[in-house]
């Protein structure tokens, strides 16, 4: 469906023809005082300028020219303004409108472009640990939306699967057993299909190697390691995989915890087998050019403010980097799926690190010039008191424990409230924590830092997931008590309250999209805190279920049936869902 800007802006243009002027004076924009009127147009203060005449009367020429019927008043005001609001039968067609279209309507903006978004960072071996919140969330946001607005969406999340923490693994098993064939050379049967390790000993094999980085002996064999997985050999292949199937299946149990899916689970690893090609290509084409015995990308460009480091893609030890993965991952994606445009969700300390990559890429023209590349940085999670986020013996959070004390903190409210019977709990909790820890993320710009404070958003009321989830539970059980909803058409606003609710609900689209075009999952918050403000309001304001007329209330009742179904589509563009009670 076409926006209402649109509609009204291309009414507002021919007006200004009819009357004389220049179209494209006749743009239109939301009242920055709703006070006085919806809508205003601009236009004559600039068209006076240009046509050399007082501003009130093109605007009063001009309004002349607008035709009634969708407006319940155009206005021309001093000194030029032309404002403007929506006749209550122009507004009670377009939610209609909206009702009845597949996905209220939305323009599929992203109709035949791909896009992949990056996002997660797990690193393979490792628990996940509060870090990984963010880009969790704020991937799949994205993701969603994007889909929603019609892209083919790939959501992959780009393990840390290659690195160093593998050779640390294989050091450390050695050490501890030897024996096994994975280490004798002259080994040529088949290994052991059983890891010779469980996820717990895993998790603490991890660490402990990770604390003897500082012994050269050590490190030296883990790096060895790392050296020989990466060349190919047999054994330390055999301990990868164990590694992977292990942590993989972990990793998949904590993000379906999180409502966090991922299209591809590709990782570093994958990207290895382009690295030689794609190397010498660049060697070969002068991109990449020797510098102390390592081969660089030089990305500096005129105008650069800050400094700009060449793109290391070779070190001088033959080995490669994150960069160099990096590129190679985007000559698999730009060969497998050729997006359209590559979102990146990662902390914003690797700022540099993407710039760096990106210009290397276009330089290099791994990705053609139109493809849109955009790293989204985002902010640190604070605990609640503003400080650095730790446990109390001062180390980092697993995941899964933030999780499950939010968890716990809710289900208490819960029993507390005595909301749902037994058998409900569990599930009520769940979706009520989900929502909270979501949206409390969510609701930041991700590039700001914010403060983790279970409380707040744990919150019944104010701006949190809770209180959204449960504007949607309270229209659900008014819906209930009522019946048979679903075919019921919009009526024109019966109140200001429905108006000011109707107004509300047009904005969907511009919403969405201006979230999906700044990568900014908190403007959807934002429009259903507002959503959600006017439909509360709405609700103290009118009798619904006591209403006697029958066509005022089957008004009132399909407009708060749309306002849910809106709801909850939004939420689900965040990544969480509504329970039945609450
Ligand atoms: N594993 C990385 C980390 O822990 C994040 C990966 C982000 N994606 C990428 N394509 N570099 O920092």
């Amino acid at each position: 469906m076409e926006k209402i800007l649109d509609i009204i802006s291309k009414k507002m243009e021919q007006a200004f023809m009819d009357a004389g002027y220049d179209a494209s004076y006749g743009r239109v924009t939301v009242s920055n005082r709703p006070d006085l009127c919806q809508y205003q147009c601009n236009g004559a203060l600039s068209a006076a300028k240009a046509y050399k005449c007082a501003p009130i009367q093109i605007a009063n020429a001009v309004v002349e020219h607008l035709s009634g019927a969708d407006f319940s008043m155009c206005q021309a005001v001093m000194p030029g303004f032309i404002n403007l609001n929506l006749s209550d039968s122009f507004l009670a067609s377009y939610l209609e409108g909206m009702r009845t279209a597949p996905d209220f309507g939305v323009e599929k903006i992203g109709a035949g472009q791909t896009v992949v978004v990056d996002y997660g960072g797990a690193n393979v071996a490792k628990p996940l640990h509060i870090g990984h919140l963010r880009p969790a969330i704020i991937g799949e946001s994205l993701k969603r939306l994007h889909k929603f607005l019609g892209y083919n969406t790939i959501g992959d999340i780009h393990m840390g699967d290659w690195g160093l923490q593998m050779g640390l693994i294989i050091a450390e098993l050695q050490e501890r057993q030897p024996e096994l064939p994975y280490f004798d050379p002259d080994f040529t049967g088949e290994y052991p299909t059983e890891a010779p390790f469980t996820l717990s000993e895993l998790e603490e094999m991890y660490p402990t190697a990770s604390g003897k980085k500082s012994d050269p002996v050590f490190s030296q064999k883990a790096h060895q390691a790392t050296f020989e997985l990466q060349n190919g050999r047999r054994g330390y292949r055999a301990i990868w995989r164990h590694i992977m199937n292990i942590s993989v299946a972990d990793l998949r149990k904590n993000y379906d915890n999180l409502n966090v899916y991922f299209e591809q689970w590709l990782g570093e690893s994958d990207a290895d087998p382009y690295i030689p090609a794609m190397v010498e290509d660049m060697k070969a084409r002068g991109i990449a050019v020797q510098s102390e015995g390592a081969w660089v990308i030089p990305v500096e460009e005129e105008g650069d403010k800050k400094e700009m480091p060449p793109c290391i893609l070779v070190k001088s030890d033959g080995s490669s980097i994150y960069a160099t993965t990096d590129l190679a991952t985007m000559v698999q994606r730009m060969q497998d799926w050729n997006p359209d445009k590559m979102l990146y969700v990662t902390d914003k300390r690797q700022n540099l690190h993407f710039e760096q990559v990106f210009r290397a890429a276009r330089k290099a023209g791994i990705v053609r010039p139109e493809t849109v590349l955009e790293h989204i940085g985002f902010g640190t999670m604070n605990g609640a008191d503003g400080k650095p986020f730790k446990t109390r013996d001062g180390g980092v959070l697993r995941l899964e424990q933030l999780i499950s004390d939010m968890t716990d903190f809710v289900r208490s409210k819960v029993l507390e409230n005595k909301i749902v019977s037994d058998d409900e709990v569990e599930e009520t909790t769940r979706k009520i924590a989900m929502g909270a820890l979501k949206y409390g993320d969510l609701s930041n710009q991700p590039t700001k830092d914010y403060n983790f404070d279970m409380e707040r958003f744990a919150a019944f009321e104010g701006n949190t997931g809770p209180y959204i989830l449960y504007t949607i539970v309270r229209i659900k059980s008014i819906l209930a008590r009522y019946g048979a909803w679903e075919q019921l058409p919009i009526a024109p606003p019966a109140n200001e309250y429905a108006k000011e609710l109707m107004l509300c609900i047009t904005k969907l689209s511009p919403a969405l999209e201006s979230a999906l075009r700044t990568s900014s999952p908190n403007l959807i918050c934002a429009y259903i805190y507002e959503l959600a403000g006017a439909v509360n309001k709405f609700y103290h304001e009118t009798r619904i279920l006591t209403e006697e007329n029958e066509a005022l209330q089957q008004g009132y009742i399909s407009l708060i049936a749309l306002s849910k179904s809106i709801l909850e589509q939004c939420i689900d563009l965040l990544g969480f869902s509504a329970p039945e009670k609450m």
